[in-house]
């Protein structure tokens, strides 16, 4: 390994939510609490990214900027090499991050009342979204078989078939079950909605981070009609760089672009964000491809650990994310006593499952994107505490 992920960076009383604000999540949070929740990672950033950053912040000014030709060539010689995917610049819009693109999307594609389809259980924001935009939420669950989970084709055509449904969220990899989807499954998805006129949206956040050896495809590639498909990905996952709020929205549609542009007109990134994305896609192909060795072996550590320690938590190895999900329905527990046990008795703060959806019932969702360590220390918190109710 060229580069160190065996250390934490100093994040509680900074501004990290993650640390510093862990009583959004749950109110019993204390000083002593472990954080496994929110989706960011405990590892610092890649030295080139804080180089490009440094210089930019060197340079003592901060007025506005916007995005230059050599940002998006980066950006799009990273999708043509990571994924084989060849995008035409002209095509990606930048947004202050995945919900903000995810929330203009909704706003310029639907109305309100309208159908949005999503596939719980699913990352929480999608629910929110829909509701808070005043949109009717159609679910069409994920069925999952012995901790695998599948689409249920025939109930997303039966709901793509209403005259209500608009939209679809598609959360490919998908949070937090894990699942890469083939290149059948997307194309699949993308004929249904094709043929009843719905955008289909596919949040490809996680796409970096997949197994070594599973490959991501955008959705937009495995489509064989692309343009209802609107794709949103970045940085923010990958390299750790939510808090630079810079995300990207990539249009197949010229029709959805102009109504973007309308709507959202210029946008001025700030620029150490953007020299922070341009390093990223220029300088760390290797540091990914470490991080993701990092996170196999994270996964693999915390499926031996519940083995030999709590095998009534059952686990599978997922395909993408930096979650681990955990099914708990063996313990024959109420989520709200899981959640209790976790947070009071363990001192670790997960994501309940409840919380992505009714189909989430019994399980936790474990980010275990921290150093092995720290991954160790929850774990052995978790087995002492749950093993009281075995
Ligand atoms: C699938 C998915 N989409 C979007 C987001 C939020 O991304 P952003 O911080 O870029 O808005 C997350 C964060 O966990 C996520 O898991």
């Amino acid at each position: 390994m060229n580069y160190n992920f065996t250390q934490a960076p100093k994040r509680k009383e900074t501004f990290s939510i993650k640390w510093s604000a862990m009583s959004m999540w749950s109110k019993y949070a204390n000083d002593q609490t472990l954080p496994f929740w929110v989706a960011d990672m405990d590892f610092d950033v890649a030295p080139e990214i804080i180089h490009a950053m440094k210089t930019e912040v060197d340079r003592l000014t901060f007025g506005y900027s916007a995005p230059n030709a050599d940002y998006f060539e980066r950006t799009q010689q990273w999708l043509e090499r990571r994924f084989d995917w060849q995008v035409d610049t002209g095509n990606i819009r930048i947004a202050a991050g995945t919900l903000h693109g995810l929330a203009t999307l909704i706003n310029i594609a639907s109305n309100p009342g309208d159908g949005i389809i999503i596939q719980s259980p699913v990352y929480h924001q999608f629910a929110e979204l829909i509701k808070k935009h005043k949109r009717t939420l159609v679910d069409n669950p994920l069925v999952e078989d012995n901790g695998q989970y599948f689409m249920n084709f025939d109930q997303l055509e039966t709901l793509a078939s209403e005259p209500t449904t608009t939209m679809m969220l598609l959360c490919s990899p998908h949070n937090p079950v894990g699942r890469v989807w083939t290149a059948d499954e997307l194309s699949h998805i993308s004929d249904i909605c094709q043929r009843n006129d719905v955008v289909l949206v596919s949040d490809e956040i996680h796409a970096d981070l997949t197994r070594i050896g599973i490959q991501h495809i955008p959705t937009a590639k495995a489509a064989v009609d692309s343009s209802h498909i609107v794709t949103l990905n970045g940085t923010g996952k990958t390299f750790n760089l939510a808090g630079m709020h810079i995300s990207h929205t990539l249009f197949e549609n010229d029709e959805l672009k102009a109504q973007w542009d309308k709507v959202v007109r210029v946008t001025l990134p700030n620029p150490i964000s953007m020299a922070a994305v341009q390093a990223a896609y220029t300088h760390c192909d290797h540091w990914v491809d470490e991080l993701r060795q990092v996170i196999d072996d994270n996964l693999a550590f915390t499926k031996a650990y519940l083995e030999q320690h709590l095998p009534v938590v059952k686990m599978s190895i997922p395909q993408g994310t930096y979650f681990a999900w955990l099914d708990f329905r063996s313990l024959d527990l109420t989520d709200k006593k899981i959640d209790e046990i976790m947070i009071k008795e363990a001192n670790i703060l997960l994501e309940g499952g409840r919380a992505f959806g009714a189909t989430g019932k019994g399980w936790q969702r474990l980010n275990l994107a921290c150093p092995q360590s720290m991954l160790e220390e929850g774990l052995s918190r978790m087995c002492d505490a749950f093993s009281r109710y075995t």
